[in-house]
Order: structure tokens, then C-alpha cells, then sequence
């Protein structure tokens, strides 16, 4: 039997040429993760796209961030909601990786889609939606301004949460905003979520991704995005699956380690 191929994501997006590597959180492996730093250090490492996560502050500004609080990466302890803009500019957020870093201040969304964009860079922005935060005003600060930032082929906005993602729909249509729906493990019901929403790629955690659940989205015809691959060599037969990008803390491990003849 062979199986029809939906040409789903050349049809509605045929501007993202999406590369192999993305950086994840910036070039994280070499820099504080998703600081401005982690992004020229992506983009002076070629990097051609970056992944980055955004929430919001407790007073309402989006920022480039991961954790609920501050602990693992700064100077501070506090929740991220517990925040303003002014408290959460005085913690270093370089000094713990690295005391070149030193005096890093967090970066607003606005600030880093200005750098993305004068980089040249593609960005993979995952709405983070940690527990208590409100999804619907996440999208609401920072999607609209990511559209304003950047063009449609250099744009996926992504996160793990259902309704973050359709507010992101409501912003804008396919043909503007592609939308990357970010699973753990792939459920049976992965399609109809990806067509709910107008989807154009998938992202899948590379750890739990079996063959037959990677060939059933590589031939619907959606790119699949595996995160966070840092072994190159593990990862090395699942590019036969149809496999289109690996997002790497470090992708230059990846050198020598691509599909053959690339
Ligand atoms: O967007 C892919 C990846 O970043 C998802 O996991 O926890 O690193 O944001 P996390
Ligand atoms: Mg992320």
C-alpha cells in the first residue's frame, strides 16, 4: 500500500525554508540561555534559526524566558509573576553561566525580536505557558508584536499549550503566522489538533518519538521539529524518518552528522 502525501505545509508556507539545526534557547550550550548574548552566539555560529521561550512578567511585559522563577538563571529567587519591569532589569542574568556574562540583564521580547531581525535571524518563538499563568494574555502581548517584528518566513510561533495556540490562530491566519504544536510523546489524535489549528509543523521531544509516529507526520506533509537533541550519533537514524529539523543546545556537535550528502 502506499500512502498519499499532503503537500500540507509547502501549500500554505512556501516562504519558511526551515534550516536542519535550530539553536535552542539561543546558543545555549555557549551562552546564558535565551539572552541576547545565546542569540549572537547562535548567529556567529551560523545558526540561521533560534528557538526562544517567552512569557510574561508579573506587570504584563513579555520577556525571554523558561523557568516560573528566576533561581536557575539569575541572581534573584523570585517567581517571574511576582515581577516588574524594573525589579526583574536589576538581576544579573549572565553571571551564572559564565563571568563573561557578567551584568546580562533579561531581555524583552521587544528588544529581541529588534535583535532577530537585524540578525537576520529565523525565530521559533514557544509561547510558555507555566502553571497558573494565563494563556490568552501571553498571546495577546507577545504574538502581535512578533508579527510586527517579523516576516511570515522567519516566524513559527510554538508552544506545548492548546490555548495559547488557538488565540495565536485567532491573531492571524495560516498564511501569516505559522503555528509548530510542540508534543511529548505523539498522541493518536495529533493530526486532528494540527488541522484544528491551521498548523504548519510539529515538534516533537526526540526521546519519545518512535518511527511510526515520525512517518505518519513527515508524510501528512508537516515538518517535524525534534527538540532537544544534543547526541548527534543517538540521533542519527531518526533523520530516515522524515525528520526536518533538530533543535540543539550546541548544534555545531552536529557537523558531520547530517542526512548523508549535506
Ligand atoms: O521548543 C522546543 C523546546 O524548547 C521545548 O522544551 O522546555 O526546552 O522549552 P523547553
Ligand atoms: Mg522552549
Amino acid at each position: 500500500m502506499t500512502l498519499s502525501i499532503t503537500p500540507h505545509a509547502a501549500t500554505i508556507h512556501p516562504a519558511i525554508r526551515l534550516p536542519r539545526l535550530i539553536a535552542h534557547r539561543g546558543l545555549s550550550a555557549r551562552a546564558p540561555e535565551n539572552t541576547l548574548s545565546a542569540v549572537r552566539a547562535a548567529q556567529a555560529a551560523h545558526c540561521r534559526w533560534v528557538e526562544l521561550d517567552v512569557q510574561l512578567l508579573g506587570d504584563g511585559t513579555p520577556v525571554i524566558w523558561h523557568d516560573a522563577t528566576v533561581k536557575r538563571c539569575s541572581d534573584g529567587r523570585a517567581r517571574l509573576a511576582d515581577l516588574d519591569l524594573p525589579r526583574a532589569r536589576r538581576l544579573d542574568v549572565g553571571g551564572w553561566f559564565g563571568d563573561e556574562f557578567r551584568g546580562e540583564r533579561i531581555a524583552t521580547l521587544s528588544e529581541m525580536l529588534a535583535l532577530v531581525d537585524a540578525l537576520g535571524l529565523g525565530l521559533n518563538l514557544e509561547l510558555k505557558v507555566n502553571r497558573g499563568r494565563s494563556a490568552a494574555a501571553l498571546v495577546e502581548e507577545a504574538v502581535p508584536a512578533a508579527l510586527d517584528a517579523l516576516p511570515p518566513e522567519r516566524l513559527i510561533v510554538s508552544s506545548f499549550n492548546d490555548e495559547a495556540l488557538a488565540c495565536a490562530r485567532d491573531q492571524a491566519p495560516a498564511a501569516r503566522l505559522a503555528l509548530g504544536v510542540l508534543f511529548e510523546g505523539i498522541p493518536d489524535g495529533w493530526r486532528q489538533r494540527c488541522e484544528a489549528l491551521d498548523a504548519f509543523s510539529v515538534h516533537a521531544d526526540w526521546t519519545r518519538l518512535s518511527r511510526r509516529g515520525a512517518m505518519s507526520i513527515s508524510e501528512a506533509g508537516y515538518p517535524l521539529i525534534c527538540y532537544t537533541a544534543n547526541d548527534p550519533a543517538a540521533f542519527s537514524h531518526q533523520w530516515a524518518w522524515g525528520v526536518a529539523s533538530v533543535i540543539s543546545d550546541d548544534p555545531a556537535r552536529f557537523a558531520g552528522h547530517l542526512p548523508a550528502g549535506e
